[in-house]
């Protein structure tokens, strides 16, 4: 049995040294062993059968715990930050000289999906799965609740893999009164995932969403990327009707259309989270982790691929006047956000800025709140508008140039 036990951890064991040969050079969050998959010792099992079968799991499972690793150092470390902008640039505040406003009484409150959150951040779905994403899970978490702002945590599909790493997503305990997200991939209800599936990874968080994200170019790039995306909308479509909490839509950086949008709510999705291009590029991101040439190739040809954010802002409230929409991909800061809102949406996400101040400390994300509040703020007292929806009014908000 010992030896059986032994055989089935030799290419973790391998995956196991690469990987914190990597992160300890690089990274400033220490890994332990502790998350990593190891084959159960079962007296029961068959030893040659059963010993493929876990090789084969904690093979995957593995594999999908060193690309977690790996996208936390590759975003940390490498430029992968599109070379086109998210369009936020050709807009422009009409400054307003006589607020009749104490700046003291604005308001940032903001409900989303029936719950408050005091300012309307949103720290984007990252990361989860391993020793280093717990880490910053937990910060994250601290910081949401102090400042009570929303959290996502990034796909749990490394959790379904291997039950071990659910902890390393647990914030539920340290962010009680949070919007809480969960997270899995929309293709995986290609790949034998379900209702069930998604059920147990908003259990495992107490979460008041699920986002889906959808990534066909991510995956077009990942070398082995899950690439069936047929049929997905009505399977979308009854996972809708059975999970008891609502449903996200999402892209990764680019971009929802208003086409799509419209057609992911008619099947029952509760919120769109655009995520567009102009910030994080995960076609840049995936040909960084690409080993051969034509992956690179591909992820370096595609890397400014994408709907900019403000124009998936801009089009998908056009066809969705009421729906909860997310603006995300590529906001660096309050102006950023306000002018997201100001163009239809409810919250501004990010990911990257959120990435940066977590992997330095509680302290940097504190400050990163504070500095995205008093940004923010700041917009609405200098435009005259008492609360973040004032910023819809007509002439608040201009195109750049007056054009
Ligand atoms: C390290 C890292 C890991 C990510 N993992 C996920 C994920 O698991 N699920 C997901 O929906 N988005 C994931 N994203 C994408 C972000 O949620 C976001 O859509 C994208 O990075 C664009 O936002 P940004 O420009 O503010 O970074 C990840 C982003 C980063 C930086």
């Amino acid at each position: 049995m010992g030896e059986h036990h032994h055989i089935a951890f030799i290419p973790c064991c391998f995956q196991l040294r690469l990987f914190q040969s990597v992160v300890h050079s690089r990274a400033s969050l220490p890994v332990t062993r502790q998350f990593f998959p190891t084959a159960a010792p079962d007296a029961n099992l068959e030893a040659n059968g059963d010993r493929t079968l876990h090789s084969a799991a904690d093979h995957s499972a593995a594999e999908t715990q060193n690309r977690k690793a790996d996208h936390i150092r590759i975003c940390l470390d490498e430029d992968v930050q599109f070379r086109q902008t998210t369009g936020f640039e050709r807009y422009r505040f009409t400054h307003c000289c006589l607020p009749e406003l104490d700046r003291d009484e604005i308001d940032l409150t903001t409900t989303f999906l029936g719950k408050t959150l005091r300012s309307p951040l949103l720290i984007s779905s990252m990361t989860g799965g391993t020793e280093q994403a717990r880490q910053i899970n937990s910060r994250l978490a601290t910081v949401a609740q102090q400042f009570g702002i929303a959290m996502g945590v990034g796909s749990q599909r490394v959790a379904i893999e291997n039950p071990d790493v659910v902890p390393t997503f647990d914030v539920r305990a340290i962010a009680p009164d949070i919007l809480l997200l969960a997270n899995l991939g929309a293709v995986q209800l290609n790949y034998t995932y379900g209702l069930s599936e998604c059920q147990r990874v908003v259990d495992w968080l107490q979460a008041d969403a699920l986002v889906l994200h959808i990534n066909p170019l991510q995956e077009c790039v990942q070398t082995k990327g899950d690439t069936n995306f047929r049929d997905l909308l009505p399977k979308i479509q009854a996972l809708c009707k059975a999970l008891p909490v609502p449903v996200i839509a999402k892209e990764v950086g680019n971009g929802i259309s208003s086409a799509m949008a419209a057609r992911l709510l008619e099947v029952g999705v509760s919120a769109i989270d655009v995520a567009g291009a102009g910030g994080t590029s995960w076609a840049l991101v995936e040909s960084e982790r690409a080993r051969d040439a034509k992956q690179r190739r591909l992820g370096a040809t595609f890397a400014n691929w994408g709907i900019p954010t403000a124009e998936c802002v801009t089009q998908v409230r056009q066809v969705a006047p009421h729906a909860p929409l997310i603006a995300s991909g590529g906001l660096r800061n309050g102006l950023d956000a306000a002018v997201a809102i100001a163009l239809g949406a409810d919250l501004a996400g990010m990911a990257y800025p959120f990435l940066k101040a977590a992997s330095t400390s509680e302290d940097a994300l504190v400050e990163l709140v504070e500095i995205l509040n008093a940004e923010l703020t700041t917009v609405l007292f200098c435009t005259g508008c008492a609360t973040p929806t004032a910023l819809r009014q007509p002439g608040v908000l201009e195109p750049a140039g007056g054009g």
